[in-house]
């Protein structure tokens, strides 16, 4: 294991280019099964459980032992390492490395773009690390930066929000000054009904303007708005509501969904009986869609109708907020059925989109942005509302679908409307369009000239789907990758700092900010008990099981948990809403390298710490960032760890596939197996399902190796989904594996689990 295995594997043109990246990850898995008869025997088995082997010989040079034995702050190591892996990058490396050399030059630098109305002295507060602080003594408002300062430079006229929406048949706009009057007026009545700074308000409401509005005037008066996605049923409601203990609610009517009409009010008033908190809510506030459908009033006066709120209220100025005070809060899923409530500060916030619009999605002033997300989702928070305002842009509030409303075309001809420059949608979106629309007829019949780039995040992007893109848009599509937890982009192609070339299964590089580590997944804290299950298991090698575990970062190539060395840039979160202390926070997210230890010192405090982000990947040889998926999609068959994302990276380069998913089950010999369900694109009627399912193994043979012991393969009508897109993979693991489970409250239709569940069975037990 020390001596034959290289650190870079041999690579080949095959191995290379843009569209060959996905099969990268396999190598290393592939390399080392084929050297494993060289390895003693003693070895074998230690090396197929642990998997990670090509590091162990240079780990003091390249996998992050020498960085590590250094104080965390000092990143002098830093450019000889990255220099290898982020210098093809050009103008962004250069960017790159002094965003990490320097994060406080930088990010002070990124500052000065904004008005503050005091600008910090105090850049980054590291004195209680873990827990960062950024501009700690600035003080800014970000409505303010929103629409005062493009007023106040001649903006006012420029249109500020575009709302199209295909679902009540109706477009508006507001330019710059407009949406400032409204805004600035409903923040007086807010502060009229007793809303003061630091008062949480939810926001339950549908695509609608007065979503936006609403969202800004909280912000301007610094109360912390908590945007609840309007899809949520009343219990999630209530959960979050129990939580943030709002003063007031704003709401809508209705939402409008393609084949019906959403009352909110019977939701709303179940989610006020649920919660405890239910009754101290002074007043919601209703927006009545009028051309849709009226709402009774639910509480008799306290219930006011927004656009008469808004008649009566006088203009309220934006204030100061210190850069540390909270923005907001959004809820995301947990490990537990808990939401964690991530809170956004309002300077690391508002400092990050305002670079991020620039550099990562070149996007300026008088240009179109257009982030196709519901403002319930982080992305709709950063780039259906702040970023682009910031940024001086349009930005698109879109009431529809991306099939259906009216047809697969919905999507380019929002493009064409508005003059797009830069679309951001989720691959679930796409892969929904090229179902409908394989060829991509729709995309030839609009004017996509104004388009420069189709980024997509989210999810895992499959090459075929960004193929697709790239083919009908005939713009670059850029994969990149983020989290709630972090509001801007962790990796991916910064557009405006240079066009890294993309290599389609990768991220591109981490983004500015981000000085990303591939941690060992087997000894992370909170996967002790499999690293003390692998000890008993290889009693005859203690020495080299213990050196393997001391390797805390990977080298190129490996796969494990992707981290981020701290401090992470501006906006991403340190800290949840109700959690005492940071508790729920740092266990979750902070691990510590322990490993290197000080030896003078009693404690782990001087060693250093990471952000887990919870997803597993790669950085390979030329700096490119493969994000896998989850760590709970990695599965590990006879002493192999594989990624189930791989294996769907395969079955979803086959052209009758629109959508699968690839689980771990239970296996007595193995431990785990595969077994893989998919869907089929529109219009394969004639397939004939069990040829399919032979070529799907055959090909997952081919591509990944016969390691990855792929045998079961199902067509299935459909897979279950959360309303965000995302598969609900770990509900079909459990049903698979006759667990107990629980259907979680995003499910976009629970009928389709019912029509699976018996269908996993039978595979299960073929
Ligand atoms: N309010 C109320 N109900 C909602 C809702 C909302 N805001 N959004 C969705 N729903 C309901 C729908 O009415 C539907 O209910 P039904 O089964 O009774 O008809 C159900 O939730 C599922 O809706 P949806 O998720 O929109 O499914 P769809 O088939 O209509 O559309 C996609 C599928 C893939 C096109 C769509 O989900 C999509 O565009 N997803 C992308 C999400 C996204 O951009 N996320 C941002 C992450 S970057
Ligand atoms: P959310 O917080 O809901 O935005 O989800 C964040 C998670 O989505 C990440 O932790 C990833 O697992 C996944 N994700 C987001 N973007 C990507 C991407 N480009 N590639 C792979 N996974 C992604």
């Amino acid at each position: 294991v020390r001596k034959g295995v290289p650190r870079s594997y041999p690579r080949t043109q095959e191995h290379r280019g843009n569209d060959g990246g996905y099969s990268k990850h396999r190598l290393p898995l592939n390399f080392i099964s084929a050297h494993l008869e060289m390895l003693p025997t003693a070895l074998q088995s230690t090396v197929r459980r642990l998997r990670k082997v090509a590091p162990i010989t240079k780990a003091g040079v390249i996998c992050g032992k020498n960085f590590s034995s250094q104080n965390q702050h000092d990143t002098s190591n830093y450019s000889h390492k990255h220099q290898d892996t982020i210098g093809p990058f050009g103008s962004f490396g250069t960017e790159y490395h002094k965003s990490i050399a320097d994060p406080i030059e930088f990010w002070c630098n990124a500052a000065k773009e904004l008005e503050w109305f005091q600008f910090p002295e105090q850049i980054l507060d590291r004195s209680n690390a873990p827990i960062y602080k950024w501009f700690t003594d600035g003080q800014l408002n970000a409505c303010y930066n929103a629409l005062d300062v493009n007023c106040n430079k001649g903006l006012g006229e420029q249109v500020a929000l575009y709302y199209d929406s295909p679902v009540t048949d109706s477009k508006r706009s507001y330019t710059y000054s407009q949406l400032l009057d409204e805004v600035s007026r409903f923040a007086g009545s807010l502060v009229d009904l007793g809303v003061q700074k630091g008062d949480r308000v939810v926001i339950y409401m549908p695509m609608i303007p007065e979503a936006i509005v609403s969202m800004l005037a909280c912000a301007r008066i610094g109360a912390v708005h908590s945007v609840v996605f309007g899809g949520f049923a009343s219990r999630e409601l209530a959960t979050r509501i129990d939580d943030c203990k709002p003063k007031i609610i704003i709401s809508a009517s209705c939402g409008v969904e393609p084949t019906r009409i959403v009352e909110y009010q019977p939701l709303l008033k179940e989610a006020l009986q649920l919660a405890n908190h239910g009754k101290a809510i002074s007043n919601c506030i209703i927006v009545q869609r009028d051309n849709v459908h009226q709402c009774e009033p639910l509480r008799g006066d306290t219930d006011l109708d927004y656009h008469e709120v808004l008649q009566k209220a006088s203009p309220h100025d934006a204030v100061p907020m210190f850069s540390t005070d909270p923005q907001y809060v959004l809820y995301t899923s947990g490990t537990t059925g808990q939401p964690k409530g991530i809170c956004r500060d309002v300077g690391g916030h508002a400092v990050a989109l305002k670079w991020s619009m620039g550099r990562f999605y070149n996007t300026n002033e008088g240009e179109t942005f257009w982030a196709a997300s519901d403002i319930g989702w982080v992305v709709g928070h950063s780039y259906s509302v702040y970023g682009p305002l910031m940024q001086g842009c349009s930005t698109v509030i879109y009431e529809g679908k991306p099939v259906g409303t009216p047809d697969a075309g919905a999507f380019w001809r929002v493009i064409e409307d508005y003059k797009v420059k830069t679309i951001f949608a989720a691959p679930t979106a796409v892969r929904a369009m090229r179902q409908a629309d394989p060829d991509g007829h729709f995309a030839g019949k609009y004017d996509l000239s104004s388009l420069q780039a189709f980024f997509l995040a989210g999810e895992r992007a499959d090459p075929d789907t960004l193929s697709w893109v790239n083919q009908h848009s005939n713009v670059p599509a850029i994969d990149h990758w983020w989290q709630t937890e972090i509001g801007f982009p962790g990796l991916g192609n910064a557009l405006g700092l240079g066009y890294i070339p993309p290599k389609y299964g990768a991220c591109a590089a981490p983004n500015c900010g981000y000085d990303v580590r591939i941690l060992n997944a087997d000894i992370l804290e909170d996967d002790m008990d499999e690293t003390k299950l692998l000890k008993q298991d290889n009693k005859q090698d203690e020495s080299s099981l213990s050196s393997l575990s001391n390797s805390f970062e990977l080298p190129v190539d490996l796969h494990g948990n992707i981290a981020m060395k701290l401090p992470l840039p501006p906006c991403a979160s340190f800290t949840l809403y109700n959690d005492p202390d940071n508790a729920r926070f740092l266990k979750e997210y902070i691990v510590t390298d322990t490993t290197t230890n000080n030896i003078n010192s009693n404690n782990n405090k001087d060693s250093p710490m990471y952000y887990q982000t919870g997803d597993e990947g790669f950085l390979d040889g030329e700096g490119y960032v493969h994000a896998m998926g989850r760590t709970d999609d990695v599965i590990n068959t006879a002493g192999h760890r594989l990624s189930t994302g791989a294996m769907e990276e395969v079955l979803l380069h086959h052209p009758d596939v629109a959508e699968c998913a690839v689980i771990g089950v239970y296996h007595d010999i193995k431990g785990q197996v595969p077994i893989g369900f998919v869907t089929l694109v529109a219009g394969c009627s004639n397939v004939d399902d069990k040829a399919l399912c032979g070529e799907l193994i055959a090909s997952v043979r081919k591509v990944i190796g016969p390691v990855a012991f792929f045998k079961k393969v199902q067509v299935v009508p459909s897979l279950p989904k959360t309303r965000s897109g995302k598969i609900l993979r770990g509900t079909m693991r459990k049903i698979a594996n006759g667990e107990e489970y629980r259907v979680t409250p995003t499910i976009e239709d629970a009928g389709v689990l019912d029509v699976l569940k018996p269908m996993i069975r039978e595979l299960v037990e073929a």
